[in-house]
């Protein structure tokens, strides 16, 4: 099985694109399809054709390009089986627990309500690849637009149960204001200083701030990190339970 190679890059504001491709069979799939253009761009600048879209749920900036891309090149599209009404072209469905081959490297979905109520994510587990869309970001997490804080916070211990070295591809670039609000949560935390401090200087290079890895957000990430002491006492939640605590994180970065 040969290493997978990606490619990273922006579409629409703030969506990011990602490619994974197999060398040894060609088999490239889309996470996503936020824009047609930059896809195409992306394709042509590797010489790779597309043969996959994965999606991991119905809002438009994560569809927007599958018919397109379908027409342009009869790929197959998988996505998550709670939204299939929602996205164009889908032609197999997945739900939580599953997994299916893509060019002999394994994927396991977990299905992981919250931003959205079948919002799903991709885990590749011989390659450590975890492509969490708009439920885990680098340094936050989607807002609820379909879903509570308990759903969400049982989706994000699902991802937390991963290790620690796992690589995480994200849905948006929203991770230096992500760093400003996560300072005002866990004012404390040298890791987090350091890693606000790195985020400026890459986006400085305007470079992008994907991918991460679990151990750096279990870290940094205040989402990911209700049951720290110094997070509970900054918010007066010492006897809270842990869902308590996400969703005042939550609540309060909704009003940031
Ligand atoms: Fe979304």
């Amino acid at each position: 099985m040969a290493n997978l190679e990606l490619d990273l890059f922006l579409c629409r504001t703030d969506n990011f694109g990602v490619l994974v491709h197999d060398p040894e069979s060609g088999a490239t799939a889309s996470i996503d399809a936020p824009e047609e253009q930059p896809i195409l761009g992306a394709l042509k600048r590797r010489g790779w054709t597309l043969t996959h879209i994965l999606t991991t749920h119905h809002h438009p900036d994560h569809v927007s390009a599958n018919l397109a891309l379908k027409e342009a090149f009869g790929v197959t599209i998988i996505g998550p089986e709670n939204e299939a009404s929602k996205i164009p072209g889908i032609d197999r469905t997945i739900g939580d627990g599953g997994h299916f081959d893509f060019a002999g490297h394994r994927i396991d979905v977990f299905e992981t309500p919250g931003h959205t109520a079948g919002h799903i994510c991709f885990y590749f587990p011989d390659d450590k690849l975890l492509f969490s869309a708009d439920t885990l970001f680098a340094l936050g997490c989607g807002r609820l637009f379909e879903g509570t804080p308990a759903q969400m916070w049982a989706s994000l211990q699902k991802l937390m149960a991963l290790p620690d070295d796992t690589t995480v591809y994200f849905g948006h670039e929203y991770t230096q204001s992500n760093a400003r609000f996560a300072l005002t949560i866990d004012p404390q935390n040298e890791a987090l200083k350091k890693r606000a401090a790195d985020i400026d200087a890459i986006r400085a290079r305007d470079e992008p701030t994907a991918p991460t890895t679990l151990r750096l957000e279990k870290q940094t990430n205040p989402f990911l990190r209700p049951q720290d002491a110094g997070i509970r006492a900054h918010l007066d939640m010492r006897d809270a339970t842990d869902a308590e605590v996400f969703a005042e994180i939550r609540k309060r970065k909704d009003n940031f």
